[in-house]
């Protein structure tokens, strides 16, 4: 073939492929610009691949098998959870205080176990978050947990710098005894007011402490949430907290490296 004809035959593939790559564009000639418009099937195409829509709270309790409650107090955040579930039989709800003693403090947490129960939900009283691994006479040892709840974690007590490190506290030894319960997938659901003080216990950082994949923050929907009462840490005098500018931090198991990035 003389150099002329391989030249030629070149331009034309190289015509044929940029032919192909803009068959579904449309150009438009304005004065000296040649504007190309993807075809809007091609942009939205795009668009769903790097704008995914952000899980919510919800969302991701709606995808969990089995969910852990702790700190739950009232019973009343399990009790609205328990109308959105299938089956309320994977809510496993439990509270720090005695039978005995939330009855005391807690005017509600009586009738709102009771539903829970009839509703098929299992209630536990005495639970330490800190000590979930401890906990094999409660739930079966063998369930592994899809979710972790803990909302409004808090120990009691103001907004000093004393108080923030009893709370960051706990919360690194909740996470610590929480996470042999994960499943393989699961998420631990940690929720806060989005305030100065509760930024400050830098929940990221305490996940990573311990080794968990802090993964994001999502808004806390109390609309989705309607007989949720949430209440403060007893023996404390002041009204309910506002929860309306909560957060929940979820944070996941660290992946196994794979063998090539172990390399
Ligand atoms: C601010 S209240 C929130 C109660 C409830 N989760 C809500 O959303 O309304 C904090 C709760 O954390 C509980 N708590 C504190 N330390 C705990 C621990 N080590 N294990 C389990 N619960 C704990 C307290 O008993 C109290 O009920």
């Amino acid at each position: 073939m003389g150099k002329r004809k391989r030249s030629n035959s070149r331009k034309n593939s190289k015509r044929k492929k940029h032919k192909k790559n803009t068959k579904k564009t449309a150009t438009t000639k304005k004065s000296n610009f040649v504007v190309i418009q993807p075809d809007s099937s091609e942009l939205h195409k795009v668009f769903k691949q790097t704008v995914r829509p952000k899980s919510s709270f919800t969302d991701f309790l709606l995808k969990c098998r089995q969910i852990l409650l702790v700190g739950e107090a009232n019973f009343s955040f399990t009790l609205s959870l328990s109308r959105k579930v299938k089956e309320p039989q994977i809510l496993y709800a439990s509270c720090f205080e005695t039978f005995t003693d939330l009855e005391a403090k807690y005017g509600d947490a009586k009738l709102n176990r009771k539903k829970l129960e009839e509703n098929g939900a299992h209630v536990y009283h005495n639970v330490d978050a800190c000590k979930l691994h401890e906990n094999t006479k409660c739930w079966p040892t063998l369930i592994k947990f899809d979710g972790i709840v803990f909302n409004f974690p808090h120990v009691g007590g103001g907004s000093t710098e004393e108080a923030k490190e009893k709370n960051q506290t706990m919360v690194r030894n909740f996470l610590t005894s929480a996470e042999p319960l994960l499943s393989k997938k699961g998420s631990i659901f940690i929720t806060l007011r989005d305030s100065v003080f509760y930024k400050s216990w830098n929940i990221p950082q305490i996940a990573k402490e311990v080794g968990l994949r802090f993964l994001d923050k999502v808004s806390f929907e109390q609309e989705e949430f309607l007989e949720y009462q949430a209440v403060r840490t007893h023996p404390a005098q002041r009204e309910a907290p506002k929860i309306g500018n909560a957060v929940t931090y979820v944070m996941k198991k660290q992946r196994k490296k794979s063998k090539k990035e172990k390399k």
